[in-house]
């Protein structure tokens, strides 16, 4: 049986989104993607060790590991990049990941060098964006710098119009919760504002990227974490991104104090 939820699917192409591979409560759920145009499939996000073996097996219901050119990465984090060196010794894929993190994701790699994981296997990505030939189409990566990430870029699919927004949308939701499209965006603002506040670096980016996304007008936005969004939620989501005020635009004086010295009786 195939596991996995389908976003997208016709004669050449398919998008998939697994949910529930990661065990437990300990590990922040998380969402992989695979996307196949004309019998050639990458893999975004794909995540850490934890999800290695149980991803390989849910994607063989739609694709064959020899089939699998690219190793899409929103940015550097152990949920996105974790398992890249078991990914790059068992498929022919290269991996694309920012140029800024292109130094870094081999420190994920052992045997980096030797054989055929060397260099050849990475596809950096400038500021801007670029893209990378699927099948017949292309994949996008388009800018969400600073969000959280100083290189961090989304994934747009041209063919079913979805945005992979990485962990820009993200939500926290149980690892047992379904995949479903959000339907009351006032009930899911209570498990996007904590992280949203935190983790993006300020409102100013936040307006850039909405008004990128804006244009773009994709037909849903899927994050990394949790429920995916479209139609009315999806722009109530925009806007009140929009409005948000986040990471360095909440800091104060207090938050940078010595009391951790004080408080051990330390002479400050
Ligand atoms: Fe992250
Ligand atoms: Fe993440």
């Amino acid at each position: 049986m195939r596991s996995g939820t389908v976003l997208f699917e016709n004669e050449n192409h398919l998008c998939v989104v697994f949910s529930d591979l990661v065990p437990g409560e300990d590990g922040v759920q998380a969402n992989q993607f695979l996307v196949v145009d004309h019998g050639q499939a990458a893999l975004i996000d794909p995540g850490g060790d934890l999800l290695y073996t149980p991803l390989w097996l849910a994607i063989t219901g739609y694709a064959q590991l020899q089939d699998i050119r690219w190793i899409l990465t929103s940015h550097q984090d152990p949920d996105v990049v974790g398992a890249v060196g078991r990914w790059l010794a068992n498929t022919p894929s290269q991996v694309v990941c920012s140029r800024l993190w292109g130094r870094f994701v081999p420190h994920n790699v052992s045997n980096y060098q030797q054989g055929e994981l060397g260099e050849d296997r990475y596809c950096m990505i400038s500021d801007g964006g670029g893209k990378v030939p699927l099948g017949r189409s292309f994949m996008y990566a388009l800018p969400g710098h600073f969000m959280h990430s100083v290189g961090n870029f989304c994934f747009y699919d041209p063919v079913s119009r979805i945005l992979f927004s990485g962990d820009i949308g993200s939500s926290l939701i149980p690892n047992s919760e379904k995949y479903q499209f959000v339907s009351d965006f006032e009930k899911h603002l209570t498990r996007m504002v904590g992280f949203h506040r935190r983790y993006m670096t300020s409102n100013r980016v936040l307006k850039l990227w909405v008004s990128m996304v804006r244009q773009l007008n994709p037909s849903m936005i899927v994050p990394q974490h949790g429920l995916p969004m479209k139609g009315e939620q999806m722009n109530a989501f925009l806007s009140w991104l929009y409005d948000l005020e986040c990471g360095v635009d909440l800091l104060r004086p207090e938050h940078y104090s010595l009391d951790v010295l004080k408080a051990a009786g330390m002479p400050v």
